[in-house]
């Protein structure tokens, strides 16, 4: 396919490594396990697997608080168990896409023990440190994402340092060069090793307001978000300065060959799209969430849809996704008959698809006792049910005890639903969402029009999303069923005839069309259509 990246026509998929495959029965998920599993990734017909942090780290973050970002923690396995991951991985001709956390370190990582120790210190500028305000206090008003003031006092130096995670998460100084040499280097180390790209952590965080100004009262607020909420992000967030990062972390991987960077970033598509950068100098793609709080019917993802694709800059790719490891999973935010419909959709629109382990066999959110929970945001803003536990549950293998995941206690429980919902039972079974996945998988990767094809939106009425993808002549009709009744689809005119190539029933492949399509209650289809014009 002529001029597409590997990373434009591939699919990506997320693996939290805690919950995917435990090798030694700790109940935690390990490298091992992962490497163990590559088979079944490669069987379904994924392109990539991004791991989510494997670093060393006092997990107060499961990974996200980086204590050493050149290793890889002891639960996880060693570095040679990561190349030979690397290694089996490629051999497969499955791409492997770390997680980098450049925000912010452990407070145990040593740049911040030594930067901590004293005000003369030469990493004292790696980390925000700054007095009280004039009267005593915090600094700003600025909050943490996760509860509290974004300042902790450090009585030893008498100065406060800034996190806008957790305060064992303090925030790096990416306006210090030092800082960003070190993590470019952090960059390189894992380049050499053969990492196929990065997911960036949150990386509209980067850059504070130089002046330390105010964040403003947020008018939307309602008691009951978030504690956070209360603010606008106007000063900690999305600063002019961040493009200036993202483009030198660029350039360190511009200097390897088709390697991938991919941005975590929450915000509406008009400030999404700078992240691209200037002239296309910044993220390759920067994540585009708008499906994961989507209104779930055909008038809001038409226009979401629609929205997108008239903002991005020319030459951009799109990329969706529809769930990840702080989000609850689709099945549960749509049910499962428009989880199928939800899979259909994902796989079928123009750009890159991120799909989150578990998601392809119709795994649901765990309901987790309050002495289960394992999440520190939901241990420190409790009963809002911000909690991140429920999606975070380990991988559905099989209906045995510990549902093939570990021989020991998973540290987290599994569904209540393993007896179905478990990949040895839906690998047998040719009507099950998991045989949907890997026949959606598989067509798309048969089907350039499915890839890196255009897309055109086609008017379906209140009800239906339907949509054509187009490549060298070849034309793709996707008709979306985002209801539970019956529904009809007019084909567009000049449309002689088609024939149904999928449904996500897996029960109509080869149906002849005619003028219309009957979709039945949250029934998708792709067919192929052929028109007057060719
Ligand atoms: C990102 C991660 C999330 C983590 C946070 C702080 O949003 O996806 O899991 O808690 O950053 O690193």
């Amino acid at each position: 396919m002529h001029g597409s990246r590997w990373w434009q026509r591939g699919v990506i998929y997320q693996i939290y490594p805690r919950s995917f495959m435990d090798s030694n029965g700790d109940g935690v998920g390990d490298l091992r396990g992962i490497r163990s599993r590559l088979e079944y990734l490669s069987w379904l017909g994924v392109d990539a697997i991004w791991i989510s942090p494997i670093y060393p780290s006092p997990m107060a973050d499961f990974g996200y608080d980086v204590s050493d970002y050149c290793g890889i923690d002891p639960r996880f396995g060693t570095l040679d168990e990561f190349d030979a991951l690397v290694r089996d991985a490629h051999g497969m001709g499955l791409r492997v896409i770390l997680d980098y956390v450049p925000n912010h370190t452990s407070d145990r990582h040593p740049w911040f023990l030594e930067s901590r120790a004293s005000r003369e210190s030469d990493k004292r500028g790696w980390y925000i440190w700054r007095d009280p305000a004039p009267g005593g206090g915090p600094p700003t008003n600025w909050l943490s994402e996760f509860g509290g003031s974004a300042w902790e006092w450090d009585a030893a130096t008498g100065q406060y340092y800034y996190h806008a995670y957790l305060k064992e998460q303090p925030d790096l100084n990416w306006r210090s060069p030092a800082v960003r040499d070190a993590m470019h280097e952090v960059l390189r180390f894992w380049l050499d090793r053969g990492v196929d790209g990065f997911r960036v952590d949150t990386i509209h965080h980067l850059i504070k307001d130089g002046e330390l100004r105010d964040n403003p009262p947020n008018p939307s607020y309602r008691p009951g978000m978030p504690p956070h909420r209360r603010l606008l992000r106007l000063y900690t967030t999305d600063r002019p300065e961040v493009h200036e990062a993202v483009a030198g972390m660029r350039r360190v991987l511009d200097g390897y060959d088709d390697r991938v960077l991919i941005g975590e970033a929450y915000l509406p598509f008009d400030r999404l799209m700078a992240y691209y950068g200037q002239d296309l100098s910044g993220m390759h793609l920067p994540f585009n969430f708008h499906l994961i709080g989507a209104p779930w019917n055909a008038q809001a993802i038409a226009e979401i849809v629609r929205e997108y694709e008239a903002a991005l800059p020319p030459g951009a790719w799109p990329n969706w996704v529809l769930g990840n490891h702080d989000k609850p999973r689709i099945m549960s935010r749509v049910g499962a008959a428009q989880a199928r419909v939800a899979a259909m959709l994902l796989l079928t629109l123009r750009g890159t698809p991120t799909l989150y382990y578990g998601d392809e066999i119709g795994m649901s959110d765990v309901p987790i006792a309050p002495e289960q929970v394992q999440d520190t945001f939901e241990k420190n803003v409790p009963g809002l049910g911000v909690g991140r536990d429920p999606e975070r549950t380990p991988m559905q293998w099989d209906g045995g005890a510990g549902g093939g995941f570990t021989t020991g206690a998973p540290w987290l429980p599994l569904g209540s639903d393993l007896a179905r919902t478990n990949v040895e039972v839906q690998r047998a079974d040719p009507g099950s969402i998991l045989s949907l996945y890997r026949a959606l998988l598989a067509l798309r990767r048969a089907e350039p029009a499915l890839s890196i094809g255009r897309h055109a939106p086609l008017a379906a009425g209140p009800d239906l999303l339907a949509y054509a993808r187009e490549h060298a002549g070849r034309r793709l009709l996707v008709a979306l069923n985002l209801t539970s009744r019956p529904r009809r689809l007019e084909l567009p005119g000049g449309v002689l005839g088609g024939r149904v190539l999928l449904a996500t029933g897996l029960d109509r492949t080869g149906e002849l069309l005619g003028a219309v399509v009957d979709l039945r209650a949250d029934e998708g289809v792709i067919a192929e259509v052929a028109s007057a014009q060719g």
